[in-house]
C-alpha cells in the first residue's frame, strides 16, 4: 500500500526525509498564519494511510494546534487511518500530578489529538519515566509506537571515543546507557539525579573510576542543559579524558544551554535531528520510516 506523506510546518526536513527512505515524494501543504495569528491551512484530497510529519519544537502549543487542524483537515480529505509522526513528543514530563489540581497535560494533549481524528502517533525516544508505553497507550484510542535513536548516537559519538564508559545522568537513562553500551561493548553506570525545581537540579555522583576513561554521557532531552552540564563537571573533576554528550532531542531552551556544555568541559556534542539545532548530525528519518513499513 502507498503511504502518503505530509509535512507540518515545524520541520519539513524531516517529512523529505521519511518520504526519501518510503520511496515516495512528500507533500507540504500551505500553512499560513494569519495577521492576527489564526492558522490557515490548504491541504491536498488524500486517500488510505497517511502520515502526517509534526515534531513538537519550538513552540509547542502552536505546533500541537496546527496538527489537530490539519489532522482533522487530512480526514475531511480523505485519510481513513493518520498516523501521526512526531519525532519529539512534548508534554510528556507533565504524566503526573504532583500537587492537588495540576494538569495530567499529555493525557490532555493525546485526547485533543484523539478528537482531531490521530489513530497512531510514532515517536523517538519518548520521555517515559514514570508511565510507560502502555499507560499513555491507555489513556485514550491513539495507538503509541516508539523507536530509538540511541544506536545512531552511540555509533556516532563513539567513532570520536576510546572504549568509552557510557554514563546515564538518572536511573530513567538507564534503558539509554545500557542500549548505547551494548552497541560500543563497554559498561555503564547511570547517576543520581534530584530536581529540586523545574529549573534546578542535583546530581549525585556516584563511586565511578573515570580517571583517564573517555566517557559518553547519554540522555533523551536536552533542555536548558542543566543536567549534563552538572554531570560533566562532575566527571571533569573525576579526571575523565575525552568526554561526549549525545541526546536524542536538543530542545535547548536556556539562552545559554549550547555554550554552557561547552563552557563545562564537553568535548563531542550530538544529537538526533527530531529537533533541528547545531548538534544534530543523526538523521532519525530512516528509522522512522522503518517502523512505518512495519505499521502499515
Ligand atoms: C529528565 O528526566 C530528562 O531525561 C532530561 O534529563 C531532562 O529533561 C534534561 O533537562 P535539562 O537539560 O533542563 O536539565
Amino acid at each position: 500500500m502507498m503511504l502518503i506523506v505530509v509535512a507540518g510546518s515545524s520541520h519539513p526536513g524531516m517529512a523529505h526525509s521519511i518520504a526519501r527512505a518510503l520511496g515516495v515524494k512528500a507533500r507540504f501543504p500551505m500553512v499560513e498564519r494569519f495577521p492576527d495569528g489564526e492558522i490557515h491551512i490548504v491541504a491536498p484530497a488524500v486517500e488510505g494511510t497517511v502520515v502526517y510529519v509534526q515534531t513538537m519544537h519550538p513552540y509547542p502549543n502552536e505546533m500541537l494546534t496546527e496538527m489537530e487542524f490539519a489532522v482533522d483537515l487530512l480526514k475531511e480529505q480523505g485519510a481513513e487511518r493518520v498516523i501521526a509522526v512526531v519525532p519529539y513528543l512534548a508534554y510528556t514530563r507533565q504524566d503526573t500530578r504532583h500537587v492537588d489540581g495540576e494538569a495530567v497535560a499529555v493525557r490532555t494533549m493525546l485526547r485533543l489529538l484523539e478528537a482531531a481524528g490521530v489513530n497512531d502517533i510514532l515517536s523517538v525516544d519518548i520521555h517515559l519515566h514514570r508511565l510507560g508505553l502502555e499507560d499513555l497507550s491507555a489513556m485514550t484510542s491513539i495507538k503509541l509506537h516508539e523507536v530509538s535513536a540511541v544506536d545512531a548516537l552511540a555509533k556516532e559519538a563513539g567513532r570520536f571515543l576510546n572504549k568509552p564508559v557510557v554514563v546515564g545522568p538518572d536511573s530513567e537513562s538507564e534503558r539509554w546507557a545500557k542500549r548505547a553500551a551494548d552497541l560500543l561493548g563497554s559498561n555503564y553506570d547511570v547517576l543520581e539525579k534530584h530536581r529540586i525545581s523545574p529549573k534546578e537540579i542535583e546530581i549525585r555522583p556516584k563511586t565511578m573510576d573515570v580517571k583517564g576513561r573517555d566517557v559518553l554521557i547519554i540522555d533523551d532531552i536536552v533542555s536548558t542543559g542543566d543536567t549534563i552540564k552538572k554531570v560533566i563537571e562532575s566527571l571533569r573533576a573525576r579526571g575523565a579524558n575525552k568526554i561526549a554528550a549525545a541526546f536524542t532531542h536538543g530542545v535547548l531552551s536556556g539562552e545559554d544551554a549550547a555554550a554552557g556544555l561547552y563552557r563545562a568541559g564537553a568535548d563531542y556534542l550530538v544529537s538526533a535531528n527530531t529537533i533541528n539545532n547545531e548538534f544534530s548530525r543523526v538523521d532519525v528519518g530512516p528509522i522512522i520510516a522503518g517502523k512505518l513499513k512495519e505499521l502499515i
